[in-house]
């Protein structure tokens, strides 16, 4: 078995950029019992309800360690909606991965979480949406709140180090005090204050998510308050949405490079959104072997490296270290996948991105919006697969 981080050469004909990949992640599931606002599945997700059996999870985790992956996140939709979580969690073990649950806490009961501290399961990460129950449950339209805080206190209780995630946005940027407040209470190690980034139902519900620019200001001001005075009692990682950079986040680190996800229904993407970008034909799992997936594939050699770059990014000294943004939101801003990412300022789209902040911003309060936020189901998926209502 290769380990992780090391150039492992491919089969022959693969693109000579190529490393193996780090990250696997298994989204298990695209069911979800929690409607999130902000979901980053495909709005069409409902479509194919296909899902890898026992088996075929298991064989992809061996393909991807041999490769030289070496942390393996479980996500979804829920993950804990998989009767057999535990056996792929314990199979994950077995083979050498870090293995790390990313959950809304749904499901999460003391029997299975005793269970999976005996398997060996490394690290549960935990979403809330809010501070407060009532906004909590709104943006997820269910009463979870209190739930998610009995799992909170399981996860400690079993001494995980407690990794809180909590997503921002117009909603409950404001609240960011009393969301550390709770972190603290709940003897959170680690909380990730994540803004909305706009894919998927976030992109579809963007005008009414995205913040004001006072807002982000003051929220990350009450975060550098708290850091100040708590010290290392709790690390605060605060991530502002993409929109208000000048520059590109360097995304998954690069296509191709470390990141390989595998969908629901066995799709190989190169990034959790990619299933947004037309014109790929996605390899499958169930139909051809991860090498030759991630070293072989048009999908995922379309954009390693920076041979595919136009400019501004072709010439640019910091391609090397943004590899031209994110493709996904390329596609979803320009119309085109192999443009600069716009929230670059050297983009000659960057303007566009400009005048959606500027929207927000005079549209002042949330409700100033009419158009009603899309929240993420069975239902709404299959409207707007049918084309009812388009991104904006
Ligand atoms: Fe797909 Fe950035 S989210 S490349």
């Amino acid at each position: 078995m290769s380990s992780a981080g090391a150039v492992e050469p491919g089969a022959a004909g693969q693109s000579a950029a190529a490393r193996p990949p780090l990250w696997l992640l298994a989204e298990l599931t695209y069911r979800c019992p929690l409607h999130c606002v902000f979901c980053y599945n495909p709005l069409n997700y409902a479509e194919n309800r296909n899902e890898l059996t026992t088996a075929q999870w298991i064989d992809v985790m061996r393909q991807a360690r041999a490769l030289g992956a070496a942390q393996l996140g479980f996500s979804g939709g829920e993950p804990l909606l998989r009767d057999d979580l535990e056996e792929l969690i314990a199979e994950g073990r077995r083979l050498g991965y870090y293995t790390n649950l990313i959950t809304s806490g749904i499901g999460l009961t003391e029997a299975r979480i005793a269970r999976m501290k005996e398997l060996g399961l490394d690290h549960i990460q935990l979403s809330f949406q809010d501070s407060t129950r009532e906004m909590n449950d709104f943006l997820t339209s269910t009463k979870t709140f209190d739930l998610k805080s009995r799992v909170a206190k399981l996860i400690k209780q079993y001494d995980y180090p407690m990794v809180l995630n909590v997503v921002l946005h117009r909603y409950n940027l404001d609240h960011v005090g009393r969301i550390i407040d709770m972190a603290l209470e709940m003897g959170v190690e680690y909380l990730e204050l994540a803004n909305t980034q706009y894919y998927g139902w976030a992109l579809a519900n963007r005008a009414q998510l995205l913040p004001t620019r006072e807002q982000l200001v003051r929220a990350e001001s009450v975060v550098n308050d708290y850091r100040a005075r708590i010290g290392k009692q709790m690390r605060i990682l605060f991530v502002v949405p993409d929109y208000f950079e000048e520059r590109p986040k360097a995304c998954m680190n690069g296509w191709g490079s470390v990141f390989l996800a595998i969908a629901a229904d066995g799709a190989a993407l190169p990034c959790h959104a990619a299933r947004s970008l037309p014109g790929f034909d996605f390899p499958n799992v169930t139909q051809q072997d991860l090498r030759a997936i991630w070293y072989d594939s048009d999908a995922f050699n379309r954009y390693r490296g920076d041979s595919w770059m136009k400019e501004p990014c072709r010439t640019c000294p910091e391609k090397e270290k943004d590899f031209g943004g994110c493709r996904c939101q390329a596609l979803a801003l320009t119309g085109a996948a192999d443009n600069a990412d716009p929230v670059c300022a050297k983009s000659p789209y960057h303007d566009q991105v400009k005048n959606i902040v500027l929207q927000a911003q005079q549209s002042k309060t949330a409700t100033a919006n009419p158009q009603p936020l899309l929240f993420r189901s069975d239902a709404n998926s299959l409207r707007n697969s049918h084309g009812d209502r388009q991104n904006p």
